[in-house]
């Protein structure tokens, strides 16, 4: 029989707590699926600002978290479970580092000085939370580099602790362009000695690389697509840690995420006025027409192509900026959902203010608007530089909206490509970031909705039945968990 796993999953944001990105719909959703193969998740997380603590169970007594200089700092702690589970989730609740506006940067997009300390405060809090529930942990789950301290931390401060000392730990890399790079006093503050302060270990250009230091201590490493696995090991998406990723290869997985189909399925989702599926299709052109007067577009015969996520370089926004007048000239209609860079901000609401007919934008955060792009749209614009994995493209899919995406990461995973002679594939791709493959693909893709429509049809109903389910992600991570154990031996040597 299986062991049941005793997990520690720690995380900067989750669902539906605090969202910037993929890293909160993960974290919300994939201890619920572990949770469901019968093992023992405890998620912790910051209590932000915009957590209303009124809502939350008090867990009684404050808590010292040891944080060297600075002394103890005395945190208070909440919890209460993840919707529709008895998955208990832990906020660490300390008003000067996380009773601000922002998750990691202030509203005009520059980052807290002190998000050293902020996160490593959250990393050894979730130790001593361990400690304080009597909580014995097989495995503790890191993610991205602000919980990445978490691998040295257990080899070094609390090595010695019983709750620990059968525990292996698992870092995952969601998104490698941020890896946490602070001054070097930091070490002071995570105690855990100078000796790690070396090129091999957290030293970079003279200052602290959290990321590397935990890809160094993790027993394994995982990413979130098999393709981002392999191209982490490359200089061209790396940002600098190539050797570091290609010298720790032995213990780093590829492991796609899954999509919680009951928030993201069109037969059931509660934002969007009318359900469809593969048997009954109408509803999604209903969609489409809602989608349109919504914007004010004129509802044309043209296909209408959907954009939701954040106007970063990643997500190829330059590329788009670059071609969309070319575009817009084309038989097609364009609805963009997005916020951040400023400068995209600006240059799409121009587009919006001279194509009024052609091109729709909402510069903002609104789940529910994306779910009613999924829906409505014909195709969904992805043609990011680089994608650890990617959701959207995958919630296209299960909606029958076409995905145009670069073949990178979990969106070269993910999306199968049109092959007219074989009448397979899900969408359209290109390789590589040019402006003409992006231009070509999307022409590519409007011919195909006009002069192939039965091809089309087929198509989005391939696509609609696709299934990338967390149960089986949630079966990667059981088996790294087991790995991970089973190899301790080995691991301590490394
Ligand atoms: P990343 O984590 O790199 O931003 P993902 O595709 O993994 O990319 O996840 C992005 C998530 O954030 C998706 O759930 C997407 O729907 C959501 N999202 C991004 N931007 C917006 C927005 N402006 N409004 C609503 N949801 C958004
Ligand atoms: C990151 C990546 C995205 C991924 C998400 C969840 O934000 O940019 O590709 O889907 O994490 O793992």
């Amino acid at each position: 029989m299986k062991k049941s796993l005793n997990i520690l999953f720690v995380a900067s944001e989750v669902v539906p707590f605090a969202k910037t990105g993929g890293l909160a719909d993960v974290s919300g959703v994939l201890p619920k699926a572990l949770k469901r193969l019968g093992h023992n998740p405890i998620v912790v997380m910051p209590r932000y600002y915009s957590i209303d603590k009124s809502k939350l169970d008090l867990v009684p007594g404050a808590m010292g978290v040891p944080m060297g200089p600075m002394g103890e700092l005395w945190v208070g702690v909440y919890t209460t479970t993840l919707p529709n589970s008895k998955v208990p989730i832990y906020f660490i609740d300390y008003e000067e580092f996380y009773g601000r506006s922002g998750l990691y940067a202030d509203e005009n997009g520059e980052s807290y000085s002190d998000n050293d300390n902020r996160f490593v405060l959250l990393s050894k809090a979730a130790f001593q939370l361990a400690k304080k529930l009597d909580f014995y942990v097989d495995i503790i789950h890191a993610n991205d580099w602000h919980t990445a301290s978490m691998p040295l931390l257990k080899k070094t401060r609390f090595k010695y602790d019983e709750h620990f000392a059968n525990s292996s730990t698992i870092l995952t890399i969601h998104n490698m362009q941020h890896q946490g790079f602070f001054f070097k006093g930091i070490i002071d503050v995570m105690e855990v000695g100078w000796e790690h302060f070396n090129p091999l270990d957290l030293e970079s250009m003279d200052g602290v690389n959290m990321l590397k230091g935990g890809v160094t201590h993790a027993d394994a490493v995982t990413t979130v697509s098999k393709r981002y696995a392999q191209e982490l090991q490359t200089a061209e998406f790396a940002f600098g840690l190539q050797d570091h990723m290609w010298a720790h290869r032995g213990k780093l997985f590829g492991i796609l995420n899954g999509v919680d189909y009951e928030e993201w399925s069109p037969a059931i989702d509660k934002y969007i006025s009318f359900r469809f599926d593969t048997e009954y299709m109408s509803g999604k052109q209903k969609c489409k027409d809602d989608l349109r007067d919504m914007f004010g577009l004129p509802r044309w015969e043209v296909p209408l192509i959907g954009f939701v996520g954040r106007f970063a370089e990643q997500k190829g926004i330059e590329m788009i900026a670059a071609v969309i007048e070319g575009l817009i000239h084309l038989d097609v209609q364009f609805v963009f959902l997005g916020t951040g860079e400023k400068w995209a901000e600006e240059f799409f609401s121009d587009m919006a203010a001279r194509y009024p007919e052609k091109f729709a934008l909402y510069v903002g955060y609104d789940n529910a608007l994306s779910h009613q792009i999924e829906a409505g749209s014909d195709m969904f614009l992805m043609p990011s530089l680089f994608e650890p994995c990617g959701l959207n493209q995958i919630y296209s899919l299960r909606y029958g909206t076409l995905p145009i995406v670069r073949a990178t990461g979990g969106l070269d995973d993910t999306i199968e490509n049109y092959d007219p002679v074989h009448n397979s594939g899900t969408g359209f791709k290109f390789e590589l970031p040019t402006h003409d493959a992006l231009y070509h693909t999307v022409k590519w893709a409007i011919d195909v909705w006009k002069y192939e429509p039965e091809a089309f049809r087929e198509m989005q109903k391939r696509a609609m039945k696709a299934r990338y389910s967390w149960e089986e992600a949630a079966k990667g991570y059981e088996a790294v968990y087991y790995w991970t154990l089973n190899n301790r031996e080995v691991n301590n040597y490394r």
